[in-house]
């Protein structure tokens, strides 16, 4: 059997399977079941966690026969029909690949076309904000006066690159980022369907590596589960986040305490044609850092780090080569360059930069300077 991943097989097919979007599912519930639904929405947040799915599903319920408030029923004609991909009567476009305005255009002369055996024609367009400005332009005219069987739904992750014109003539919904508990939970009862045993703990970590979005955790769980034969252990989830570089990190900063600059200089060199996402790596330098510092000052730093009890032993033998000052002088130069990273075209180079910054105790631009 070809293995589908997890997201693409547990996409939620009603508005009761989404989850963290409670605001929104129960307005657009209402709206249905009261029969005002608006011809323009927009969709904003961030990736993976509903947009698309919220929209495939308003698309069904709008046109179900007999919506269970709101929600599509699944068992009529209708609701048979579209649950097939590829049902004419609902068009996704992918704004990105089509963003010209004679791409527009031609949904223009489409809209006309009454839907065929449905009340409405549903148009999705993703990552609205591709659009070239002409193609904003010609959209506007429809919006303004769409046919009163078509509904638009505009999706976007970057709302501040759309024209106010556009704002100003849908409905907007903003999606949130789901929590660390929803997260676990959804992943605790997808794992049970599939009849694959987890510890809670492991869970949760993946949880909080997927970082709010769904899809991001639904996709990490999917790789450990090809990793781990059999139950899914805390342990299997930090081998494959990449977490248990514990030794690497703990080696970098034995080398920025000895201040030994040609080895260090070798180390990052080493990590960077290992195919290491260097961004990926300064993130753990920085929280390296603040590990260490929690491992100092805090009475429980075992139960708030909750790291493997190997990595924990050597991090405390770690901790007490290090001052406080320094520690989060660290995390301030590592964590301070994150946006950095993003633009850099030389990563390698920057952590070079921020590996003397830390170990001269000179700040980033004298550095540079010399
Ligand atoms: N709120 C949610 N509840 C349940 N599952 C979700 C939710 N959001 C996302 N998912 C899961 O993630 C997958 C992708 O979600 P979807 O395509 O709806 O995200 P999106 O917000 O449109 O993302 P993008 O911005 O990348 O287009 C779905 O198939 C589903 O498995
Ligand atoms: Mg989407
Ligand atoms: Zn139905």
């Amino acid at each position: 059997m070809e293995h589908l991943s997890l997201y693409r097989k547990y996409r939620p097919k009603n508005f009761e399977e989404v989850i963290g979007q409670e605001h929104i599912t129960r307005a657009l519930q209402n709206q249905i079941a009261q029969d005002k639904i608006g011809h323009a929405y927009l969709f904003t947040g961030s990736r993976g966690i509903g947009k698309t799915s919220v929209a495939r599903i308003f698309a069904r319920a709008v046109n179900c026969l007999n919506n269970q408030n709101g929600s599509p029923c699944g068992e009529c004609e209708v609701c048979k029909r579209l649950a097939e991909q590829n049902d004419i009567n609902i068009i996704e476009i992918d704004a990105a690949s089509n963003n010209k305005v004679d791409d527009v255009r031609e949904i223009r002369e489409k809209v006309k076309f009454l839907p065929v055996g449905t009340k409405y024609k549903v148009y999705i367009i993703d990552e609205v904000h591709m659009l070239t400005d002409s193609a904003f332009n010609a959209l506007l005219k429809t919006l303004e006066e769409p046919p009163s069987h078509v509904i638009f739904i505009l999706a976007t992750t970057e709302v501040h690159k759309l024209p106010a014109t556009i704002l100003s003539r849908c409905i907007r919904f903003d999606f949130r980022l789901v929590s660390v508990g929803q997260l676990t939970q959804l992943l605790a009862d997808i794992l049970d369907k599939e009849e694959i045993s987890y510890d809670e703990e492991a869970l949760k970590l993946i949880a909080v590596a997927g970082e709010g979005s769904v899809r991001d955790t639904l996709s990490i769980a999917d790789c450990i589960v090809a990793y781990s034969s059999g139950k899914i252990t805390k342990e299997n989830v930090m081998k494959v986040l990449g977490t248990t570089d514990y030794d690497l990190l703990i080696k970098y900063f034995d080398l920025l305490k000895d201040k030994n600059i040609g080895e260090l200089l070798s180390l990052v060199q080493e990590i960077d044609s290992s195919g290491k996402n260097i961004s990926v790596f300064v993130k753990d330098l920085s929280k390296h850092a603040r590990n260490l510092l929690i491992i100092k000052s805090c009475k429980e730093a075992e139960e708030i780090l909750n790291l493997p009890q190997e990595a924990m032993e050597k991090m405390k033998n770690q901790a007490q080569e290090f001052d406080e000052k320094q520690l989060i002088k660290y995390m301030q130069i590592y964590g301070g360059a994150e946006n950095e990273l993003r633009w850099t075209l030389s990563p390698r180079l920057l952590l070079e930069t921020l590996s003397l910054t830390a170990m001269t105790g000179l700040e980033n631009d004298e550095v540079k300077k010399n």
